[in-house]
């Protein structure tokens, strides 16, 4: 099988099943190892930075990163993540801009940054016309549609790769594992 699987050294224990709440609604996703549609990792307190190496998993359906104090840039990589579904990286201390990739997810029906640090411009386009204000709540530094602050001001500062900081001191406990 060429699936890479997502895992946290503290999450084993629930990855033969996992009850997911997105958006107020439970699911229930069985042997996700098998399948790994979905990764629910939300209130946990990881001060880590997202692995740019979560673009590698292209099967997924939902992420759900939020309220875990997750640092540094959110990796453009996951515009690689061509079946998502929903993407929540909400109430981080994520920085930087929203990576321009990721308005070309066709299916992203929900997506939440709000409360981080993010800033620059909103990309727009595609999917990004169809998230409420509300999904950047709470970045004083973002700006452009749907929110109401205008991107004039703003200097287009060339994006930064944070691909580019994966040093080997760095403590990830992410893992890929080869089935
Ligand atoms: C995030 O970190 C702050 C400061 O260390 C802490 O007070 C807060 O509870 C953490 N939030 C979460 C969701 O772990
Ligand atoms: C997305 O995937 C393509 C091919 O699979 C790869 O060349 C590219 O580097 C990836 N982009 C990112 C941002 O990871
Ligand atoms: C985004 O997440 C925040 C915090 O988790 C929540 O309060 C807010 O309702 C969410 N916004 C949307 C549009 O779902
Ligand atoms: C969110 O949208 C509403 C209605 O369009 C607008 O009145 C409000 O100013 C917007 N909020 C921000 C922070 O842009």
């Amino acid at each position: 099988m060429e699936n890479l699987v997502f895992w946290y050294t503290w999450t084993i224990p629930y990855m033969y099943s996992m009850i997911m709440t997105n958006r107020g609604m439970q699911r229930f996703y069985e042997k996700i190892l098998d399948i790994f549609i979905a990764i629910d990792f939300s209130g946990n307190n990881f001060k880590r930075q997202i692995p740019t190496s979560i673009g590698n998993l292209k099967g997924l359906h939902l992420l759900n990163l939020g309220s875990n104090n997750l640092t540094g840039h959110i990796p453009s990589s996951i515009g690689n993540l061509t079946q998502l579904e929903s993407l929540d990286l909400s109430q981080n201390q994520l920085s930087g801009e929203i990576p321009l990739q990721l308005s070309r997810i066709t299916f992203l029906a929900f997506f939440n940054v709000s409360h981080n640090h993010l800033t620059g411009p909103i990309p727009q386009g595609k999917q990004f016309t169809t998230f409420p204000n509300a999904s950047f709540d709470g970045n004083s530094g973002l700006c452009g549609s749907p929110l109401s602050r205008a991107c004039g001001s703003f200097e287009a500062s060339p994006p930064t790769s944070s691909s580019s900081k994966q040093g080997s001191t760095s403590e990830f406990d992410w893992k890929f594992v080869l089935m």
